[in-house]
């Protein structure tokens, strides 16, 4: 048993002030530092330094390691460009990005704070990575592929990436899941199999979902962008699907949407019925010339996450949210970040279905200790000065293990 104390602890209730935590590899018990060296007289006890706050470890639910070697390789500005550029340096970005490269990015992703993380992965490299990291890993094996005569061969492919991530050892943390690419990409015959798949192996499942204008107005109208982008490289001139249907093959099953940045009033509402939830990438939408989702609004659980580097400058959590509360200019601040340091935390691991992400007894011991320059001098803002004033945090434990 360990015994942590803090300034403040980040609880599901808000900050409480001058509590400690005992913990093993999950938490037992909060309370003040007497009462648990009472009940465990012999833990060892970490004082944190002066002006830090216990948070549960950060949560990312949505990144891309395989494009981690992207720098100045991608054309950022607009959607399509970027998707041609994508489409130009694929082989070369992915063939320099070794797992030296992917472990750099999972250990800056820890002094971040990142505790776990939503691995969406299209080949399968980044596997050995994941499960050598000490982070919790939520897996995401995607399936792409619109058309049809190429569909079970990929098909073929995706189930033997899912197999590969189911049989990991349980000591890499590894939870398999599926990804669906996007509705453009993707023949609904084998979306239907793998949403299938999902459900029969209850495994998390995620989709790419009305990013940019052009995948809009393809899925609509079979118009725009994405036409001259099909007709070049795919011989066709014609979606393989609609937003409605897309949307449906997803009924009953809670699916982690990506971006729905062009999604417009009655397709978020239909989402929110639906039981659904929204990874937002701040960064990504921003310099991929997306637009903004309007969080505002929403009335379905929703994260923030990184997404790739292939569309971000950097994978650390903090950078994430500060760029959300400069993004999301209307909300006011104090009340934004403390939304914030939820989506990243109990809100990411209830949309994962992961019993981390909130410092409450029987949770994982995975912890970010975040210490501030000097005492926060009014309650209400410690989540505001967290987010403002940390580019790294201070400590990190994962089943209750120090890395960081
Ligand atoms: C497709 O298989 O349809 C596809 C693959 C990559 C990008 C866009 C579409
Ligand atoms: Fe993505």
């Amino acid at each position: 048993m360990k015994i942590i104390s803090a300034n403040f602890i980040y609880t599901p209730e808000g900050f409480v002030e001058n509590q400690a935590v005992a913990f093993t590899d999950t938490i037992s018990q909060i309370g003040s530092l007497e009462t648990l060296q009472a009940s465990y007289p012999e833990a060892k006890h970490i004082q944190t330094e002066p002006n830090s706050i216990l948070f549960p470890g950060f949560i990312n639910t949505h990144v891309h390691l395989e494009f981690s070697s992207n720098k100045t390789s991608l054309k950022y500005g607009s959607f399509m460009p970027w998707l041609y550029s994508v489409i130009e340096h694929r082989e070369d970005l992915v063939g320099e990005c070794d797992n030296s490269v992917m472990m750099g990015e999972c250990e800056a992703m820890m002094r971040s704070g990142i505790t776990t993380f939503g691995a969406i992965s299209s080949f399968g490299n980044e596997l050995e990575v994941c499960e050598n990291t000490p982070q919790r890993v939520v897996f995401f094996n995607e399936l792409i592929g619109s058309n049809a005569q190429y569909a079970d061969m990929l098909y073929g492919d995706f189930m033997e990436r899912v197999k590969a991530s189911m049989s990991c050892k349980p000591s890499s943390r590894i939870t398999p899941a599926i990804a669906i690419h996007s509705p453009y990409s993707v023949h609904p015959i084998i979306l239907q199999k793998a949403v299938n798949v999902a459900k029969e192996h209850k495994l998390p499942l995620s989709a790419h979902f009305l990013e940019s204008q052009a995948e809009r107005e393809w899925l609509e109208h079979g118009e725009g962008e994405l036409k001259s982008f099909f007709k070049k490289y795919f011989s066709t001139e014609t979606p393989v699907t609609n937003i409605q249907e897309f949307m449906y093959a997803f009924d009953t099953y809670p699916t982690h949407f990506t971006h729905c940045v062009q999604a417009n009033q009655v397709e978020l509402d239909y989402l929110a019925q639906k039981g659904h939830s929204i990874a937002h990438c701040p960064r990504s939408n921003r310099y991929l010339g997306c637009g903004r989702l309007p969080i505002e609004n929403l009335k379905l659980p929703f994260t923030v996450a990184t997404d790739g580097l292939s569309s971000n400058d950097s994978l650390n959590i903090f950078d994430e949210l500060r760029a959300a509360l400069l993004l999301h200019n209307d909300i006011p601040i104090q009340e934004l970040a403390i939304n914030l340091l939820k989506t990243v935390t109990s809100d990411a691991a209830d949309v994962l279905g992961l019993n981390c992400g909130k410092i409450e007894a029987e949770r994982a011991a995975d912890f970010a200790i975040v210490t501030l320059r000097e005492a926060p001098k009014r309650h209400e803002e410690i989540a505001l000065w967290s987010i403002l004033h940390t580019k790294e945090v201070s400590a990190l434990y994962i089943e209750g293990e120090q890395y960081v």
